[in-house]
C-alpha cells in the first residue's frame, strides 16, 4: 500500500482515476484540514498524491482555499514536485481556448490571502524571481510538445482574488502589460510551494478569451466549467505523462531554496 508520494498533483476533481493502487489519507496540519482528504497511489513507477483544489464537492472558491494547509499536508507525505493543473482566461488573441499554457512568470493581484508560512518568529525572506521550478517547466513543456498541444512555452499569469471575474478594463490592463493569462488559484499557492523549497509548475489549460480579449459578455463561471470538464481527459493524460516525466533526482533551484536560511520551525517530512 502506498501512504507516502513524491509527486503531488493538485487540481480538480477530475483526476482521481490518475492514480493506481490508491489509499485514501486523511492528514492534518498546523494550518487546518486541506481542501480535502489526499489520494495517494502510482502512476508508472512514481508515487504520486492527489489533492482536489476546491474540495470534492468544489466547496472552496479561490479566495478561500486552504492554500497553506494543502501544501503542508502534500509536503508531510512527502510531496517535494507538485503538479498544478487550472482553468485559466487568456489575455491574447491568438492563445484561444484549448490550449496550455507552462507560464514561467507570475503577477499577484490577488488581496488578503494568507501568503506566507512565515509570519512569527524570526524574518524569513524566500527568492522567488522565477516563480516556477525550471525542471517541472521543461519536463511539460516536452510532452506537452510531443502529445501536439497547441502550447505557449513560458508567458505571465496573473492571479486576482475573485471570485468575480476581471471588468474588461482590467483585462484590458493586464493585456496591454503584455501578461498572457489570467486565473485565481496559482498564487499563493505557488509561493507557499517555494517556502517549503517543493517544485512547483502550473499547467494552465485557456478555458476562454477573458472579457477585454473579445466583445461580448465576457466569460461565465458555467463557461469554465464546462470547457474544462470536456478537456478533462485530455488534461488528465498531459498530467499522467508530465509525472512521468519529471527528475527523480531534483538538482533544481527550488530544492535549495532555503539554504542559509534560519528558519522558526522544521518542516514535515
Ligand atoms: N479561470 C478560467 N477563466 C478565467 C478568467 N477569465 N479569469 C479568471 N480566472 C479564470
Amino acid at each position: 500500500m502506498v501512504t507516502r508520494a513524491e509527486i503531488g498533483v493538485i487540481g480538480g476533481s477530475g483526476f482521481y482515476s490518475l492514480l493506481d493502487d490508491a489509499t485514501e489519507v486523511e492528514v492534518s496540519t498546523p494550518y487546518g484540514p486541506p481542501s480535502d482528504v489526499i489520494t495517494v497511489g502510482r502512476i508508472g513507477s512514481r508515487t504520486v498524491a492527489f489533492l482536489p483544489r476546491h474540495g470534492r464537492d468544489h466547496r472552496f472558491a479561490p479566495h478561500l482555499i486552504p492554500y497553506r494547509a494543502n501544501l503542508w499536508a502534500l509536503r508531510s507525505l512527502g510531496v517535494r514536485q507538485v503538479l498544478a493543473p487550472s482553468a485559466v482566461g487568456s489575455l491574447r488573441p491568438e492563445v484561444g481556448p484549448g490550449a496550455l499554457v507552462v507560464p514561467d512568470q507570475l503577477v499577484d493581484r490577488t488581496s488578503g490571502r494568507v501568503q506566507t508560512y512565515y509570519d512569527a518568529d524570526g524574518v524569513v525572506h524566500v527568492a522567488f524571481a522565477d516563480p516556477y521550478c525550471p525542471a517541472g517547466r521543461a519536463a511539460a513543456v516536452s510532452t506537452a510538445r510531443s502529445a501536439q498541444w497547441d502550447l505557449v512555452d513560458g508567458g505571465t499569469l496573473v492571479v486576482i482574488e475573485g471570485p468575480r471575474f476581471s471588468t474588461r478594463a482590467e483585462s484590458r490592463w493586464f493585456s496591454s502589460n503584455g501578461w498572457t493569462i489570467v486565473g485565481m488559484t496559482g498564487f499563493p499557492e505557488s509561493i507557499l510551494a517555494r517556502e517549503l523549497a517543493m517544485c512547483y509548475t502550473s499547467l494552465s489549460l485557456v478555458t476562454d478569451h477573458d472579457a477585454g480579449v473579445e466583445a461580448g459578455e465576457g466569460v461565465t463561471h458555467e463557461e469554465v466549467l464546462a470547457f474544462f470538464a470536456a478537456n478533462v481527459e485530455r488534461m488528465r493524460s498531459l498530467v499522467t505523462e508530465v509525472v512521468t516525466a519529471l527528475p527523480e533526482e531534483r538538482a533544481c533551484p527550488c530544492s535549495s531554496a532555503l539554504d542559509g536560511l534560519k528558519l522558526p520551525f522544521d518542516l514535515p517530512e
